[in-house]
């Protein structure tokens, strides 16, 4: 086991197995159902394997308006993203406080799990976009979200029947539970793990590697779950990820494993929600860099690295790596930032995600100093097929 503690000092596990499994599953076919999109089962799943410990279940009344307004669960565990379920009116009034109630797929009717019944609460959306992404704007991806769903919530334990099957990269899928191990079998005492949504272009390598230079081991942990639909698609990016890995990463010190998670688009509070989700996973660093998990305009570009200082390093227990904004300096010859670059911004390559997927589109490598030709090679075909699709 690695030497850092999980989020709230023990590591949750909410999975049934079994005969209690099976026992569960035929006791549930007698149960109120409620049924949960692609999202929620996500959420659920990561809360059954601790990925999302010290939470057990869907925020409660009281854990919510404390994350909301404070960053923190009602006992002080410091918690930035509420994590909720959201349900309908009438799927409100069948369901009583102290029921346990069955959660089932709404695409395929799959009994995934259970929830006991701790809270049902009427929310202020308003008022958690405010908090939670500094914004009421519907243009934020995340906002829009929030507004498309029912404002009643239904918090309580969860218990997990059965986990989502990925369609794809199904070898690429560990649990908190098996990276902890992997890492401790690797003799990774420092684990970096580095976020992300998007393709690993240079400036990504750039501040993973200047990470790797201090730690053991690096855990590449792209995030798979829901994104904007003008993100990379997640199996392209995994593509892309692989040829990176293999041409240019150390293979002993690198670790892909993917973060099944939903994209909330929350700037500074997902940065910290992110950073205690990799502590789960057995990380003790983790980066931080320009506009973490940000959109558009609604965030400072270092505001994400700011918001850590709300928190003591005792509560965070993971330690945050920040860069500064990188590129390639054509004077330099190299990879660098504002912090180890003397010349002007004429002289660095930076080119905006519009830009690249631009060129991509049509079929053009971007400039090998801002892609690795490999990737760019990945990435034109992906957005190739998706045309033809
Ligand atoms: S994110 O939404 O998952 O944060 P992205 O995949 O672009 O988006 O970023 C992954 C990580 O790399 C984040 O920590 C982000 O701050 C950092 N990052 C992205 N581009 C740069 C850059 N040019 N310079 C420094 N950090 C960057």
């Amino acid at each position: 086991m690695t030497a850092i503690l999980p989020h709230g000092g023990s590591l949750i596990n909410r999975l049934a197995a079994g005969e209690e499994r099976e026992r569960l599953l035929q006791e549930a076919e007698k149960l109120q159902t409620i049924s949960i999109n692609k999202w929620s089962i996500s959420d659920l799943d990561l809360i059954g394997v601790g990925a999302f410990s010290p939470l057990n279940g869907f925020l409660n009344e009281e854990d919510y308006r404390s994350v909301v307004k404070n960053m923190r669960l009602a006992d002080g565990t410091v918690w930035s993203i509420p994590i909720t379920l959201s349900i309908s009116e009438e799927d409100a009034a069948q369901i009583s406080i102290g029921e346990t109630v069955a959660l089932t797929g709404q695409h395929d009717g799959v009994i995934y799990g259970l929830l006991k019944v701790g809270s049902i609460y009427k929310v202020d959306q308003r008022e958690e976009a405010v908090n939670v992404f500094k914004t009421d704007d519907l243009e934020h991806p995340g906002v829009k979200k929030l507004f498309e769903r029912s404002p009643i919530y239904v918090g309580g334990e969860v218990t997990v029947l059965n986990r989502p099957q990925p369609e794809r990269f199904g070898e690429f899928y560990f649990d908190p539970e098996e990276t902890r191990r992997i890492f401790a079998e690797k003799g990774w005492k420092r684990v970096v793990g580095f976020q992300t949504r998007n393709p690993v272009h240079r400036a990504h390598e750039y501040i993973q590697k200047s990470a790797l230079e201090i730690v053991d081991g690096l855990f590449l942990n792209p995030l798979v779950g829901e994104t904007k639909s003008d993100d990379v698609p997640a199996d392209v990016r995994m593509k892309s990820y692989l040829v990176l890995l293999e041409n240019y990463y150390p293979q002993d010190r690198t670790f892909l494993g993917v973060f099944p998670a939903a994209m909330r688009y929350a700037g500074p509070r997902e940065a910290i929600f992110h950073a205690m989700v990799r502590k789960n996973y057995g990380c003790t660093h983790f980066i931080v860099g320009r506009d973490h998990a940000g959109v558009g305009d609604y965030y400072g570009t270092y505001e994400a690295q700011e918001i850590f200082s709300n928190f003591t390093a005792e509560e965070l227990g993971i330690s945050p790596l920040f860069f500064e904004h990188s590129f390639f300096c054509t004077k330099c010859g190299n990879m660098a930032s504002s912090k180890t670059c003397p010349h002007p911004k004429e002289d660095h390559m930076t080119l905006s995600g519009t830009k690249v997927r631009g060129l991509l589109r049509d079929g053009i490598c971007p400039p090998p100093e801002f892609t690795r030709p490999e990737v760019a090679k990945v990435l034109i075909e992906g957005m190739s097929h998706q045309v033809i699709i």
